[in-house]
């Protein structure tokens, strides 16, 4: 494989292979440059810029808050963080209510926030949506099992969708729907063990999952969970770091440094030759002046 090809962004038709070959991969959410870059150099072939954007990043009550605007900055962010990983940004509420819509925001995605896809919500509801998207030519993934946006629909309490016989019926018909309808992925999200495992055989295009057990095609995490950044996770997810405990050590022991005036050390400190700095104070003309004339020192903008 040439350099060239090595660094070159993926595609969906690469995230297509992985899954004919039978391997497994991890979809991480990022939201901004910085830790896109990072996931992005640790070899992740997926980011998704999910709306879960709005409630661990941006400090929102609720997913259902966030803009396609919101959205579309920090997809672009993550966009100018990548070179390799297919970018994946989220549709958020109320953003593909009529396929017309769902066409002209995920349109949006790719022409200005320069993703390689769209994710929306929902199954048999939302078929005749990703089908249009699918048409104007967008790779779209579904998500189906606890649906966010959908929260008050759902009796508002985030629990695992699909445990009785009615529950588990509409789950296959929704997942049967988003793959007919042309989706080249579907997040599995809060759905039990055996039913994911029974979909991601049955199905002919990658599961990806996220507290469904570990026999889906793929899996995708929620990077403040991945990285230990609150004091809190959700029970399938497993913090890789302490991140929360990494920053408040560090912020403290810069404040107290700098309390105690041992930061900046000579380290981080530059100088100047002492002489020319005795001539701007000590033995210049100016400074020998009984008064100094600030106009003639410094250009005001009235006389530029
Ligand atoms: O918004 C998000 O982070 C998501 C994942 C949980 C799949 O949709």
């Amino acid at each position: 494989m040439s350099a060239q090809t090595q660094s070159a962004r993926l595609t969906i038709a690469d995230i297509t292979k992985l899954y004919a070959d039978g391997q497994r991969f991890p979809m991480l959410t990022a939201y901004d440059y910085a830790t896109a870059k990072l996931v992005d150099e640790a070899g992740v072939p997926i980011i998704l810029v999910g709306d879960s954007l709005a409630t661990v990043f941006l400090g929102y009550d609720s997913e259902i808050r966030i803009t396609v605007d919101q959205m579309l900055h920090h997809t672009a962010a993550v966009v100018r963080g990548t070179k390799r990983a297919v970018v994946v940004g989220d549709l958020p509420f109320l953003s593909y209510a009529t396929p017309a819509e769902a066409v002209e925001n995920a349109g949006r995605f790719l022409r200005e926030a320069g993703a390689q896809a769209v994710k929306l919500e929902g199954g048999v509801r939302s078929a005749r949506q990703i089908e249009a998207v699918v048409k104007a030519g967008i790779p779209i993934m579904g998500h189906i099992g606890w649906t966010p946006q959908s929260k008050h629909v759902l009796g508002g309490k985030v629990r695992v969708q699909g445990k009785s016989l009615e529950r588990a019926r509409a789950l296959v018909a929704d997942a049967f729907a988003v793959q007919e309808a042309g989706a080249f992925a579907v997040v599995l999200e809060l759905v039990p063990d055996q039913l994911a495992r029974a979909l991601t055989e049955r199905l002919s295009i990658p599961t990806i999952g996220i507290g469904a057990g570990p026999g889906c095609s793929a899996e995708v995490q929620v990077i403040t969970d991945l990285l230990g950044w609150s004091d809190w996770h959700p029970r399938h997810a497993k913090p890789y770091a302490n991140l929360r405990e990494t920053i408040l050590g560090a912020v403290r022991e810069y404040a107290a440094e700098v309390e105690a005036g041992t930061f900046p050390g000579p380290e981080q400190t530059s100088s100047m030759d002492d002489a020319t700095l005795e001539e701007v104070f000590g033995r210049s003309r100016l400074d020998r002046a009984d008064s100094v004339d600030l106009d003639q020192l410094i250009p005001l903008d009235r006389d530029l």
